[in-house]
């Protein structure tokens, strides 16, 4: 049943006629439990909260279904303005962002035009960068991208997928380019021809790759909300005598915010992925794939309504 759910909401994340719907009507449904607004002001806002609160966050423009230089240039635009937002309001803040958002689908070309802007925005206001994985058809373009970035800006880093049976190669391929890696468990649909269809592979596969990665000595954040990983992880590092520079906690917005707090109670770095922007309808659908019990947020938004 779980599987059908979770099948169910990925489907529906990639609808572009709902997804244009949910552009022009809002943030609905319970969506703002997981999206800090549709304008840079209000995530601003949520940001300074979250601050406030000792939790660092890295923050995201959303958009989904760019396939024309247009859209790409606006997005673009989007995040060069966040980027100055998180100058400007002082705030402890990265940016995130998907490379198919600035273009990938269309040309390289475009991509890297635009990226160039952003990194040189980041540079100058002093922002780290990380180019969230898409599903599978994008991962080994979005590799490549990143590995010609990375040799032209150190403040960027991008994203493995614990599902991915490539992704162990992907992970000794990038040791030469020393990089900074979030590593999470894999959000999209993918077929077991190239993903582990068991949880428990996936989890195994995980916490190889997070010994691995910070081993080799380079800087790794744990994306997830599990319990298991975020104790084996506390585990491994204070086994293997690891300062706090060299790792972090990662987790959504809305997502186990009591949790959040205990890591940075705990003394650990605790980073949120804060979404904002109208485009909020595949990243929600997604976040209700990964949870069926958040459908009863849903049917209650609906209900208000
Ligand atoms: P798992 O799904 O096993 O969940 C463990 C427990 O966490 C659950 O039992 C539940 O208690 C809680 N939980 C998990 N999801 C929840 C939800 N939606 N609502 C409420 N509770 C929930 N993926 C990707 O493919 N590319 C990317 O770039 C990113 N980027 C990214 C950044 C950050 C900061 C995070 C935390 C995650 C991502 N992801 C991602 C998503 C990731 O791949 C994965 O889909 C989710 O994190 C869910 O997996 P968990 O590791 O949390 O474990």
């Amino acid at each position: 049943m779980e599987k059908t759910m979770r099948a169910f909401f990925l489907f529906l994340s990639k609808n572009r006629f709902l997804t244009n719907l949910a552009k022009k009507y809002g943030l609905r449904f319970g969506a703002s439990k997981f999206v800090a607004g549709e304008t840079i002001e209000e995530a601003i806002k949520v940001i300074k909260v979250l601050n406030k609160k000792g939790l660092s966050v890295t923050i995201d423009y959303l958009g989904e279904f760019v396939d024309s230089e247009k859209e790409a240039y606006e997005m673009t635009e989007n995040s060069i303005k966040a980027i100055q937002a998180i100058r400007r309001e002082g705030l402890n803040s990265q940016l995130s962002l998907k490379l198919t958002s600035m273009g990938l689908d269309i040309s390289d070309k475009v991509v890297l035009h635009n990226m160039r802007r952003i990194m040189d925005a980041a540079v100058e206001n002093n922002v780290f960068v990380t180019i969230d994985m898409e599903d599978y058809s994008r991962c080994e373009k979005t590799l490549r991208i990143f590995k010609m970035l990375k040799s032209e800006y150190d403040n960027i880093g991008t994203v493995l997928q614990a599902y991915l049976y490539r992704t162990e190669k992907d992970l000794h391929h990038l040791d030469d380019f020393s990089p900074n890696l979030r590593l999470v468990k894999g959000a999209y649909k993918e077929s077991a021809e190239v993903a582990f269809p068991l949880k428990e592979d996936v989890d195994e596969n995980f916490k190889k790759l997070i010994s691995t990665h910070i081993l080799n000595g380079h800087f790794t954040a744990i994306a997830t909300h599990d319990d298991a990983i975020i104790e084996y992880t506390k585990q491994f590092v204070s086994q293997h005598k690891i300062g706090g520079d060299l790792f972090e906690f990662q987790m959504l917005y809305g997502i186990r915010s009591e949790r959040q707090l205990d890591l940075v109670q705990e003394g650990y770095n605790m980073r949120v992925y804060v979404p904002y922007g109208t485009d909020w309808y595949g990243y929600f659908m997604r976040r209700l794939a990964e949870r069926p019990a958040n459908v009863a947020f849903v049917l209650k938004g609906i209900f208000k309504k």
